[in-house]
């Protein structure tokens, strides 16, 4: 099921390493190791203690432990669970409280006895922290220690919440949250205002006593740290790098987040490589990026001296080699997304009939499309293509409390206005009612469905602000609402067939020439990861329909990692003025996090990627890699 690393990486990786080809593959496989450690214990009347994590990272795993609770009988009688940490405030009841989050994922749904859960409190007062901190340690070596560790990892490479600087030996304490893990939560707590300041979590050293540690981790995002963790060396600055110093430590990891290791990145230093278009074109340019030289300027020397001297043997010599690629890359650019209508497109990346095309452009959340790929959009329609931009949730988690308050009172205080108020009775009831739930809710209640209706229709209005911004009019933006969402939270939705179905009736209506989505290489327990995962799904229900085996799907990256220039199949070209056009379009979204209002930074970066392989100038170009459907 999985690559094990092979002998060669190891002088590179110094954890053990599996990268599984999905996130449920590798959480199907640890499920059935604590399956079998939990009966072998059973059989002699022994416990277990398992070490759980948060996140939605073990999400995939704590359902397959519920299905082998439900379907085979696994009971957890004789589990004794230890959580890693929690947010420091928050009582078990908070919606966001990890106590929470166990209890809603996993612990509601086993049969594991209560006295049995163990997790930090978020609510013990200052003076009472240390014993509290000591008391949890004492817990643990009293019942044996951890038998088995599981572990997500933070974008600040902290296990638990062992920020930056965690000492190697650091025990169960309270600590402060890192800027970065405050920002990534800011979509839970709806702003990253709402972010508790501090948690309490087991130290570096806590979890290193655990027996055995797995630590998983799924999505692009999460590949620059995989790889310091696993790859770098021993430090306090990556906490999951302490890893490396543990006889019994493992990363479980998919392909998305293997993508930095340097087996898979530049697998010509680890072993023998089979040399496809793709792998010979990453070769060319990590080459030319290496060498600081355009891809035309590089020499038979360079190739021989970076590890690359069976690619030159196999493809060379380096003049020819050179030009093949650079003529690949160049074909990538074009100012026709869409195709050019009536010109060889023999090297373009899209073909030139039908034209125009039916264009739909997939966007998990309201704003994603737009953020990424707004001056695509924009080219598409005025190169006479029919273009939708479809909304597929409705996003209404990221609407803070603030605006939704301030569009209630605006709506309220127009009663007050207009000429016939009596005749405002409905709006002002709603707003009147949408008033009284903010301020009854709190600050971090779950809202209710008026206010996630409410906080939808804000969103509408800025995508349809922002589509109009990229020349898209009004009737040609759908909202779709998937019901996913609407039931879900962050880190917890989870897709159904009515997901699926409501996709494939709208694919059904549209017959698109070309699909714009992204997602693919996202963790796939969030938005964009579950959006991909119906997309696919649709497609397969709809693949003997003559107008899916004619539609082409285009692939663009929102928040995850940008492509890199060998995985770029279509490149559209923009200049100073679209992009600033680009600029004011994001501008009309109140929601917007400061990852995704530097897209346009983004794109200058794929600007100087093709200028620096020795390809045109241009100010800024958003990517696209074509899907290749198995
Ligand atoms: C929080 C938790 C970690 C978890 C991390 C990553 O910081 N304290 O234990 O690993 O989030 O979360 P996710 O799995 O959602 O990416």
């Amino acid at each position: 099921m999985s690559t094990t690393r092979r002998s060669a990486a190891e002088a590179y990786e110094k954890t053990n390493t599996r990268i599984f080809p999905s996130s449920g593959a590798a959480a199907k496989e640890l499920a059935a190791e604590v399956r079998k450690l939990i009966e072998e214990r059973a059989k002699q009347s022994k416990h277990v203690v398992l070490g759980m994590a948060t996140g939605s990272t073990p999400v995939p795993f704590y359902r397959e432990l519920i299905r082998l609770h439900k379907e085979e009988k696994l009971s957890f009688k004789n589990v004794i669970t230890f959580n890693l940490d929690e947010y420091y405030g928050l009582g078990a009841d908070h919606p966001e409280s990890y106590a929470r989050f166990m209890a809603d994922q996993i612990f509601d749904h086993i049969d594991i006895p209560k006295e049995n859960i163990n997790i930090p409190s978020g609510k013990v007062t200052s003076d009472q922290v240390f014993a509290h901190c000591r008391d949890y340690e004492e817990k643990i070596d009293s019942l044996g220690g951890i038998d088995l560790q599981i572990l997500g990892i933070g974008r600040t490479g902290h296990i638990g919440f062992n920020e930056p600087g965690s000492s190697r030996d650091s025990l169960t304490r309270r600590i402060t949250l890192d800027r970065v893990t405050r920002q990534d939560a800011a979509a839970d707590f709806r702003g990253e205002e709402n972010v508790p300041h501090f948690a309490i979590t087991m130290g570096v050293g806590t979890i290193l006593r655990g027996k055995k540690l797995v630590l998983m981790a799924w999505g692009d995002n999460k590949a620059d740290m995989v790889a310091k963790a696993v790859e770098g060396p021993m430090t306090e600055a990556i906490s999951a790098s302490f890893l490396q110093g543990h006889a019994d430590a493992h990363f479980y990891i998919d392909t998305g987040a293997s993508r930095e290791l340097t087996r898979i990145k530049l697998p010509w230093l680890v072993g023998p490589v089979s040399w496809t278009p793709r792998e010979t074109r990453r070769a060319v340019c990590w080459q030319a990026f290496q060498t600081k030289r355009p891809v035309l300027k590089l020499i038979d020397e360079h190739y021989n001296e970076h590890g690359l001297s069976d690619l030159l043997s196999e493809q060379g010599p380096a003049y020819q080699l050179n030009i093949r690629i650079f003529n690949q890359m160049q074909h990538t650019i074009t100012g026709w997304p869409g195709g050019k209508p009536n010109e060889d497109d023999t090297y373009r990346p899209e073909r030139a009939s039908p034209y125009p095309k039916r264009c739909l452009v997939l966007s998990p959340e309201p704003q994603d499309a737009v953020v990424a790929m707004g001056s695509t959009i924009e080219r598409l329609g005025e190169q006479g293509n029919d273009v939708h931009i479809v909304a597929m949730t409705s996003g209404n988690l990221r609407v803070s409390d603030s605006e939704a308050d301030k569009f209630a009172g605006t709506l309220q205080e127009l009663a007050g206005v207009v000429e016939n108020p009596a005749a405002w009775g409905p709006q002002t009831a709603y707003a009147r009612e949408a008033l009284r739930l903010l301020e009854e809710k709190g600050e971090f209640g779950e809202d209710p469905p008026l206010i996630r209706q409410l906080k939808a229709l804000i969103l509408r209005g800025e995508l349809r602000d922002a589509a109009h911004a990229c020349s898209v009019s009004t009737e040609r933006v759908v909202f779709m609402d998937l019901p996913f969402y609407e039931q879900g939270r962050y880190r917890r939705f989870k897709s159904t067939e009515a997901d699926v179905e409501a996709l494939v009736e709208l694919l059904r209506e549209h017959k698109p020439h070309q699909i714009y989505a992204t997602g693919d290489a996202a963790d796939p327990s969030s938005v964009s990861g579950l959006c991909f995962k119906v997309l696919s799904a649709a497609l397969k229900v709809c693949a003997a329909e003559e107008w899916a085996a004619n539609c082409s799907i285009w692939l663009y990256r929102g928040k995850e990692k940008a492509l890199e220039p060998h995985e770029i199949d279509m490149a559209i070209p923009l200049s100073p003025m679209q992009l600033e056009r680009k600029a004011r379009a994001l501008s009309r979204y109140g929601s917007l996090s400061s990852l995704e209002l530097a897209s346009p930074e983004s794109n200058r970066q794929n600007a100087r990627n093709y200028d620096a392989l020795g390809l045109a100038e241009y100010e800024a170009i958003e990517c696209f890699q074509k899907w290749r459907r198995a």
